[in-house]
């Protein structure tokens, strides 16, 4: 792919249709060995602020496939602690400014892998925030990290888009329907005991944008996405032939969809308040899980998760372990887009 070198990959929103489809046909090509991706003596930094299993080996394996390199840090843990203020005064616990971190690593390396997303918590760790949900949306370190880099800079997560994912998701639906346009496609809310992020249903939305598809958005009321991520995908949608819509519709959504796209997201009317959301969606639970009664709506429909899920929470056994699950394919399709991301943007940023 010609055009994309020395570009930062912080949302598929920066992208065009056309940029973004061409990265999934470069992905599949690599899929199916009909391209190569020439990424020898490349090698990728990869920070790590939050756990990962899939973003982190797709990027590692999509480079030692192809010649590079991978090297994974987790800042604070085994680096220093960054700081990326203008004109702060460095006199507590950071050591390192991203005016310096961003162009040493560009010295050293091809690209600046960032995962960074204030809400993400692990094991019994209750979800605290420090700021609202636009101040976080503006996924401040990250952009900082971009100012400052020689090369490009990857979102591998952060507080508004995943934009990794999106392109993973993508190829798979490509793969299944090679002419998406006019699917119906559902990406549903379901109840999950923590706050999520939105950063995955943001970019999963936008994915299923892209290939214009008849997308509904299922999720109760106070569960909106992001307002001007839901203006993005509609008109990037409607620019394909495709269409968005919201609803709390759960039997009307499901109907005739041939693509159920699961995933916990925390509400944004509630951001930062989890005890008071945990105790609002209480009553969900029973009716936001995705079984298989929902499924025998649909129109024969995969299903569709971004992983790691909990089983018999957010969907039923039975989905997830039939013929519909295609949540493996899914995951090793992270690889391929991950591996077209690094040899069409590789190259100093201008
Ligand atoms: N889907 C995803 O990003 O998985 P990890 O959190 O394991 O990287």
């Amino acid at each position: 792919m010609t055009g994309l070198q020395g570009r930062h990959f912080l949302s598929t929103l920066d992208f065009s249709v056309d940029e973004v489809t061409g990265l999934v046909d470069l992905a599949l090509d690599l899929k199916r060995s009909r391209r190569s991706a020439a990424l020898e003596r490349m090698v990728s930094v990869l920070l790590f602020f939050n756990p990962s299993v899939r973003t982190r080996v797709s990027c590692e394996a999509a480079m030692v496939r192809y010649g590079g390199s991978a090297i994974t840090i987790q800042p604070g843990k085994d680096t220093w602690n960054f700081e990326a203020g203008e004109g702060v005064v460095m006199d507590g616990n950071t050591q390192e400014h991203v005016r310096e971190l961003a162009p040493v690593l560009s010295r050293m390396a091809n690209f600046i892998g960032i995962r960074k997303c204030e809400l993400i918590t692990v094991g019994n760790d209750k979800a605290t925030v420090t700021g609202s949900y636009p101040e976080l949306a503006r996924d401040f370190f990250m952009h900082r990290l971009a100012e400052f880099s020689e090369v490009p800079v990857i979102n591998l997560e952060s507080n508004r888009f995943h934009p990794m994912q999106g392109l993973a998701d993508m190829a798979t639906m490509r793969e299944r329907f090679p002419e998406p346009r006019g699917t119906k496609y559902v990406l549903t809310w379901a109840w999950h005991p923590k706050s999520l992020p939105v950063a995955t249903p943001h970019s999963q939305l936008l994915s299923a944008a892209d290939l214009g598809m008849d997308v509904t958005v299922l999720r109760p009321e106070g569960w909106s996405l992001e307002p001007a991520v839901l203006a993005a995908a509609r008109a990037r949608a409607e620019s394909r032939g495709g269409s968005v819509r919201e609803t709390d519709d759960i039997a009307a959504a499901y109907r005739g969809a041939k693509v159920v796209c699961a995933k916990a997201w925390g509400s944004l009317d509630y951001y930062g308040r989890f005890d008071e959301e945990v105790r609002r969606k209480q009553p969900l639970r029973a009716d936001w899980i995705v079984d298989e009664a929902k499924m025998a709506r649909t129109d024969d429909a995969i299903f569709m998760h971004c992983l790691p899920v909990r089983r018999n929470v957010v969907v039923a056994d039975g989905v997830l372990d039939s013929r519909r699950g295609v949540v493996v394919d899914e995951a090793e399709n992270r690889v391929w887009t991950a591996a077209a991301v690094f040899a069409a943007l590789g190259g100093r940023v201008r």
